[in-house]
């Protein structure tokens, strides 16, 4: 893993997505892993910038996200579907057929997972694979506890990822309490990864990822098993790391 160190949440943004941008453009057809939440955000933010001013183009860009909430209809406002649409889809000239996310509302739920993994690699698997973490290191929605060599799967979320993502709920009661994801063993089979980390409340996950050991009790911890996993960390999220 190799670690780069970055002020604040804004460059970190900046530089995740200028790595994006050099793949996209060095490629004629490449696959991107994408992540939501609130960490990739800026990013998808900086994409969008840049395609306006025309500086990139993602005509030749498919991408797979991680996860989905299960009983989420893609255009329900807090459904992933509808934050890739409203982040990052909607205002670049990716062509639609052309993104992929799990089917949160699928009638055979374990069929789609294995639909999904099987798509990714038909599709000749993820190019780069971005991520965040949660605050108990888990990444997509693989809690810990779960198999590293688990494929796309329905996880039951934590109740600390549960109270975490409320803030984008009107109500605790309307968090989903279950997920698609995509697995540990998914994520590592991508050929380049990049782990975004911002802020204090992230701390501790990157204190435990960079020093501690591997193990399924610390999910993000797998990405040591990887050989090439960057790490884009702003200060507030090293502040509890000691790093060389
Ligand atoms: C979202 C995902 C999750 C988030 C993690 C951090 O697609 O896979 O693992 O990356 O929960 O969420 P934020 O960025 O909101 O702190």
């Amino acid at each position: 893993m190799r670690l780069i160190k970055v002020k604040n949440y804004e460059d970190m943004s900046q530089k995740v997505a200028e790595m994006m941008m050099e793949k996209i453009r060095e490629s004629n057809k490449i696959n991107l892993g994408l992540a939501t939440g609130g960490t990739p955000k800026g990013t998808y933010k900086k994409l969008v910038e840049a395609y306006e001013k025309k500086t990139i183009s993602f005509q030749h860009v498919t991408t797979f996200n991680l996860d989905e909430y299960v009983g989420l209809a893609p255009n329900d406002p807090n459904s992933y579907h509808y934050y890739m649409n409203e982040s990052l889809f909607d205002h670049v000239d990716i062509q639609t057929s052309n993104t992929y996310i799990p089917n949160g509302i699928a009638e055979d739920l374990k069929e789609e997972c294995v639909q999904y993994d099987h798509l990714i690699k038909i599709s000749g698997g993820i190019d780069l694979q971005i991520l965040g973490i949660g605050q108990n290191g888990h990444i997509g929605f693989n809690e810990p506890g779960t198999s590293f060599e688990s494929g796309t799967h329905i996880v039951k979320l934590d109740e600390s990822t549960i109270n975490a993502n409320a803030r984008y709920f009107n109500r605790l009661h309307d968090v989903p309490t279950h997920a698609v994801t995509m697995g540990i063993q998914s994520i590592l089979q991508s050929k380049e990864i990049i782990l975004m980390v911002s802020g204090e409340e992230k701390s501790n996950a990157l204190q435990r990822l960079l020093n501690g050991e591997v193990t399924e009790d610390f999910p993000a911890s797998a990405l040591k098993n990887h050989p090439n996993v960057y790490i884009i960390a702003d200060e507030k999220a090293l502040s509890s790391v000691f790093v060389s």
